[in-house]
């Protein structure tokens, strides 16, 4: 994770973010540290990257890299306003010492590479390049599913998909164009079709250790739908990050071992 020290929004690269909005970064900081503190009790560790000035964004770590079996992919921002963050984590990996592989394509990390069992579904359409999903298979040595979101809104894969456990997933088809509907249907029958309502506040921007499910506290229903199937719904606010696009996924970087 790395503290919004520096959260702002000053430039918009999807439709969530006006910088017209005033936004209170101390706010955040109190927001994103109660999500750290959950994480903590939920007997998880957090280890903390070096905020960098002038990358606002840097908050939303999921963006960094994609770590499998201790392999640490690095990612390439589609947007110069973020390019700079991907030096920064696979630096951060590097000195806790990771094999790192860099990226040649645009990837955006665990915002569209998302890790559920053995296989790798992947988001194209707004930020990672679909090339990119050929070379994070070569590097994470997993299959990659190619999905191709079509709302600007979810234009991360995190923010249409939440992974569940290995084998379960919440989602909102609207957010995939048909083939990719088709290829998730036919993947995860049983997966929990998230509302509208509940997906339009990034309720599916959520981590999952495979029972705790840690998810923006508006999305009640999708809470109730996770009670329904044996989770467990840990509600947090981050309401200040929402106005940069982002939510509890986004904001953390799983590091599997
Ligand atoms: N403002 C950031 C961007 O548009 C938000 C990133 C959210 N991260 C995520 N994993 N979906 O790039």
């Amino acid at each position: 994770m790395c503290p919004p020290e520096h959260f702002a929004v000053t430039y918009a690269i999807n439709p969530w973010m006006d910088p017209t909005v005033p936004v209170d970064t101390a706010l955040a900081m109190t927001q994103w540290a109660t999500l750290r503190d959950t994480y903590l009790q939920l007997g998880h560790r957090v280890d903390l990257l070096e905020p960098v000035p002038g990358l606002p964004d840097m908050v939303y770590a999921a963006n960094g890299a994609t770590v499998v079996g201790g392999r640490v992919f690095g990612a390439r921002f589609r947007h110069p306003e973020r390019a700079a963050e991907a030096a920064a984590h696979l630096a951060w990996f590097r000195s806790a010492g990771f094999p790192t592989i860099e990226a040649h394509l645009v990837n955006e990390g665990e915002g569209d590479l998302l890790v559920v069992g053995d296989v790798v579904l992947a988001g194209t359409g707004f930020r990672t390049d679909p090339a990119a999903h050929v070379e994070a298979a070569a590097a994470l040595e997993r299959p990659v599913i190619s999905l191709e979101l079509v709302d600007p809104r979810y234009y991360h894969l995190d923010t249409a998909i939440a992974v569940l456990d290995a084998t379960t997933i919440a989602w909102l088809p609207e957010a995939f164009t048909p083939a990719a509907q088709q290829v998730l249907r036919d993947r995860y029958p049983d997966a929990i079709v998230a509302s509208t309502d509940d997906a339009a506040v990034l309720g599916l921007n959520a981590v999952s250790d495979g029972r705790h499910v840690v998810l923006p506290a508006a999305a009640t229903a999708l809470a109730a739908q996770l009670v329904d199937r044996g989770f467990v719904p840990v509600p947090v606010d981050l309401s200040e990050l929402l106005k940069g696009g982002g939510g509890p996924k986004c904001c953390t970087l799983e590091v599997r071992g």
